[in-house]
């Protein structure tokens, strides 16, 4: 964010104004302007951060949905369907992850299964599951995402149609709000 401020005009309640407004901006501007090295200091922590979750999860909780962070065992709380690997999958890709996310979609694709009867969450398995299915579809179909995968073959895109479908009868209300 730039501000450029005229010193020479006269005083005016418009002058107070802009000083008012650069003290009141001035942590975005600064925030604006990390150096690279601090950017990419900052970067590998959020890395780090989520390699922590993600390996948590992988190691003591997957394939259930989550990891229980107290006696770090696995848990199916949202309807038993790997939840937190679904919800990783576009986090993979923005690390650039390409190993991980390919693993993911595969295995997703191959074990993944929504013809079970369980009580889930509208809004999270919307959401979560849904969402997350689509936006991995588009990521692992795409070349210029740079996290194509050759072998992908709509396996998600399935899935994710397939689960809007049994979401659907929520939607069969007299208002159409579920
Ligand atoms: C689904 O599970 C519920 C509760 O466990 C049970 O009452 C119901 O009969 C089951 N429905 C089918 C179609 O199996």
């Amino acid at each position: 964010m730039v501000i450029v401020m005229d010193l020479e005009a006269p005083k005016s309640k418009f002058q107070s104004l802009s000083i008012f407004l650069l003290l009141f901006l001035l942590p975005t501007t600064l925030a604006d302007g990390v150096t690279p090295g601090e950017a990419k200091q900052l970067r590998d922590e959020v890395r780090e951060m989520f390699y922590h979750a993600f390996n948590g999860y992988m190691e003591n909780a997957f394939p259930l949905d989550e990891l229980r962070p107290l006696s770090c065992g696995g848990e199916d709380s949202l309807g038993g369907y790997a939840l937190t690997l679904i919800d990783s999958l576009d986090t993979l890709a923005l690390l650039g992850d390409w190993e991980r996310f390919a693993a993911s979609v595969e295995w997703i694709g191959k074990n993944l299964r929504f013809d079970i009867n369980k009580t889930v969450s509208l809004f999270e398995t919307s959401i979560r599951v849904l969402g997350g299915l689509l936006s991995a579809h588009l990521i692992a179909s795409d070349y210029a995402t740079g996290m194509k995968i050759p072998a992908y073959d709509n396996q998600l895109l399935h899935l994710a149609e397939d689960l809007a479908r049994r979401l659907l009868p929520a939607f069969d209300t007299p208002t159409g709000i579920p």
